[in-house]
């Protein structure tokens, strides 16, 4: 439990924030299965890249873990093996609370020689598999639920010879994505994902600098579809960790809230399809520079935020919806946020998702937020923020999902009196050190 006051003065000053989760999975992965070396900077150090570094440790692969001398950097050698390198793990793979690690790995053992039962923490274990399982299945793969709920554990049957198929996700989801493709590539042809709206594309940005042929197209009517050809070997490759723009997104809406705060984050990802947050901020009134913009292979910039009212159009209202919620997923709860403050009714649409994150992120917003007097409702596939109510301190249950418990730490800044988070440790998921960057900022 972590107790949070108002705060009494602006944020200010200048931080990084550690790297992104999606990208440093994927770079673990990726590094595994490629012929040689591949050297990682800026690795994200949470307990769900964790997972994954462990998971590929017992199939055999040699990963080397040190902090960079002087600046305390993670970074991670991994020497690959090659796409048919992995070994029969002793036991089954734990994979915590990591549905990347979980659904990514899925695609990747269901084309091994071996059986594996791979599982996670009770979050995981009530998460939707049958997403994976499903596509799987049309591949030839064969991967079931053990409890036959759709959910893991699930049991992955090797020695199977996949195909490559055409498929239309129902879900813009990169995880299902992903998984899709990397089943892809030990397929006998091509693998084509459909999406209704491209969700995050690091899988193809990366596996097409490991040397894959892989690209996303957009194709009549708007939706998404990634196309990989299999048959190339992946080459170990350097590769930078940008800061994680779902973890600077709540100093971000910090620095908007907190009157008087101006700050600088350094060296944040802004990918286009992960920065959806900054676009939908912007439209509200932020103020939000982007210094330093770098176009290289995951692009990235220094945020510079200052204290900003967020309002809507001249209607009073604000809609999210369509294409754009893919773009920032993980970023709702820290958006709802600043919108029970914005002077605005701020409608979220198209977000049904969030009923299957780490917890049902509908109702520990709606909940939360309800608890600390703001005026919102949830719906089906969102919720409607009637904003501006005045916030007061409320004890937060956070379900032991991080970005619950980080999204509220930001709201007690605004909130009167002393806002307790229920369960602060939940935020070692994706960011270990987030309270002490938030005292930082705070002075
Ligand atoms: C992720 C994809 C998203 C996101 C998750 C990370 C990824 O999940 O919510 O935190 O790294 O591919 P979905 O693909 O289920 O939307």
């Amino acid at each position: 439990m972590i107790s949070i006051a108002k705060s009494s003065k602006p944020l200010s000053g200048n931080i990084f924030v550690p790297g992104d989760k999606s990208i440093s999975h994927r770079s673990v992965m990726f590094g595994a299965l490629a012929d040689g070396t591949t050297e990682i900077t800026g690795f994200l150090d949470g307990a769900d890249c964790l997972s994954t570094i462990e998971c590929f440790r017992k199939l055999g692969i040699q990963i080397e873990h040190s902090q960079r001398p002087m600046h305390g950097v993670p970074t991670i050698t991994v020497h690959g093996k090659g796409l048919y390198g992995l070994s029969a793990p002793e036991g089954g793979l734990y994979t915590g609370n990591s549905g990347t690690t979980t659904r990514l790995l899925a695609g990747i053992l269901a084309a091994q020689p071996f059986d594996t039962i791979l599982t996670g923490d009770a979050s995981i274990e009530k998460r939707p598999m049958n997403r994976i399982i499903k596509p799987l299945t049309q591949m030839g793969a064969d991967v079931s639920s053990i409890k036959g709920n759709d959910c893991a554990p699930l049991m992955i049957r090797g020695g199977k010879r996949l195909h490559g198929i055409t498929y239309h996700s129902p879900v813009a989801s990169a995880q299902v994505k992903s998984c899709i493709l990397l089943a892809g590539l030990y397929s006998d042809s091509d693998t084509v994902v459909y999406e209704p709206a491209l969700s995050r594309n690091h899988t193809e940005i990366m596996l097409r600098a490991y040397g894959v042929d892989v690209h996303n197209e957009i194709e009549f009517q708007g939706s998404s579809a990634a196309i990989l050809h299999p048959g190339t070997p992946l080459r170990g490759i350097k590769i930078n960790v940008p800061g994680d723009i779902s973890s600077a997104a709540y100093f971000v809406v910090a620095a908007l809230l907190v009157p008087g705060s101006d700050i600088i984050i350094h060296n944040v990802g802004i990918n286009k399809t992960r920065a959806g947050i900054l676009s939908a901020l912007t439209q509200m009134g932020a103020d939000i520079e982007l210094e330093n913009v770098d176009e290289s292979m995951e692009p990235h910039a220094d945020l510079h935020v200052r204290y900003s009212r967020l309002h809507g159009n001249a209607n009073g209202r604000f809609e999210l919806s369509g294409k754009i919620i893919p773009t920032m997923i993980d970023e709702l709860p820290i958006f709802a946020v600043a919108a029970a403050t914005a002077d605005c009714t701020t409608v979220i649409k198209d977000a049904a998702e969030l009923k299957v994150k780490e917890s049902n992120r509908i109702d520990a917003i709606v909940n939360n937020l309800k608890a600390m007097g703001a005026d919102i409702e949830a719906t089906d596939d969102g919720m409607i923020i009637n904003g501006g109510s005045p916030l007061h301190a409320a004890d937060i249950e956070c379900f032991a999902d991080h970005r619950i418990a980080m999204s509220f730490a930001i709201a007690a800044l605004v909130a009167e009196g002393d806002t307790r988070i229920l369960d602060d440790k939940c935020v070692g998921i994706s960011y270990p050190t987030f309270f002490k960057d938030l005292n930082t900022l705070i002075g």
